[in-house]
């Protein structure tokens, strides 16, 4: 399997030139729209719609009154100002999404990044939201799809990197390595073999490009500090600014509290099976 991670936003634009037929893409926007998503799922959301813009979402709610409009707008809640009736029902922190609010809903929701970086995705064999709070589960997911290549896909935080986004890719990366490495099969060396395809020696290891290598090596330098590495972060440091969003940081980085994945479907709605 071959390993490769965008650390960037800049770079999704790139992908609808990328053959991605026999890849699965993960999707990391841990704050928090993947996050966010996960757990609505967990709590009995019926699916998640993302869409990129503020109009999409309500031109879905014009064709299925039923839905709930989710997201943000630099963090906060859309507002009516923003939509030009009246407000979302609700924004992007994951302690909204309650089972009394969504249970049996489906949610369309538009963030800055995360949504984005779902679209992005669009023609993979596979697309997966994950986040800190569904990892194993995910990472599970691929070692049993075992696709050729895992694009490792960080929606970061406006035009750039977010640290809380690759390391969870970095954490996934590790996961899949350590299980690699204990399948029972004949323990085989992993290798670093930079983004220029597989060793003829490395037929069966996992391949990792340089972004993925990098990602792997911030995980696990902050693996044990995650929350005070995390929280020095752009995104982190504007949530913790938010009296009432400041305790989204600490929850969206538990680690493997869900244990269910959340794959995105031709039909562009995130759903709990695949
Ligand atoms: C995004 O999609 O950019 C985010 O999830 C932002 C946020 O929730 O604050």
């Amino acid at each position: 399997m071959k390993i490769d991670a965008i650390l960037s936003p800049a770079d999704l634009p790139a992908l609808a030139r990328r053959d991605l037929r026999d890849t699965a893409c993960v999707v990391f926007d841990v704050l928090r729209a993947t996050s966010t998503f996960v757990t609505a799922l967990h709590n009995g959301a019926k699916a998640v719609i993302p869409v990129a813009e503020i109009f999409e979402a309500l031109a879905l709610r014009q064709k299925q009154p039923g839905v709930l409009l989710g997201g943000e707008r630099d963090g906060v809640k859309i507002r009516a100002a923003q939509t030009g009736g009246g407000d979302f029902d609700l924004g992007n922190s994951p302690r909204e999404y309650t089972p009394e609010k969504v249970r049996g809903k489906t949610i369309v929701s538009t963030t800055t990044n995360g949504t984005r970086a779902l679209r992005a995705c669009a023609g993979a064999q596979t697309v997966l939201a994950a986040s800190f709070l569904n990892l194993t589960a995910t990472a599970k997911l691929v070692q049993q799809l075992r696709p050729a290549e895992v694009l490792l896909v960080c929606a970061g935080t406006r035009e750039n990197i977010a640290t809380e986004d690759v390391l969870a890719a970095g954490a996934l990366a590790e996961t899949l390595i350590r299980w690699g490495e204990t399948t029972g099969e004949p323990k085989r060396e992993q290798k670093h073999l930079g983004s220029r395809g597989r060793s003829p020696h490395q037929k069966d290891a996992c391949e990792f490009s340089d972004s993925a290598e990098t990602a792997r090596n911030a995980w696990r330098k902050a693996k044990s500090n995650l929350l005070e590495v995390v929280s020095k972060a752009e995104n982190a440091r504007r949530l913790l600014a938010i009296p009432e969003l400041r305790d989204d940081v600490a929850f969206c980085l538990q680690p493997d509290v869900f244990d269910l994945v959340a794959a995105l479907g031709r039909d562009g709605t995130i759903r709990t099976s695949i």
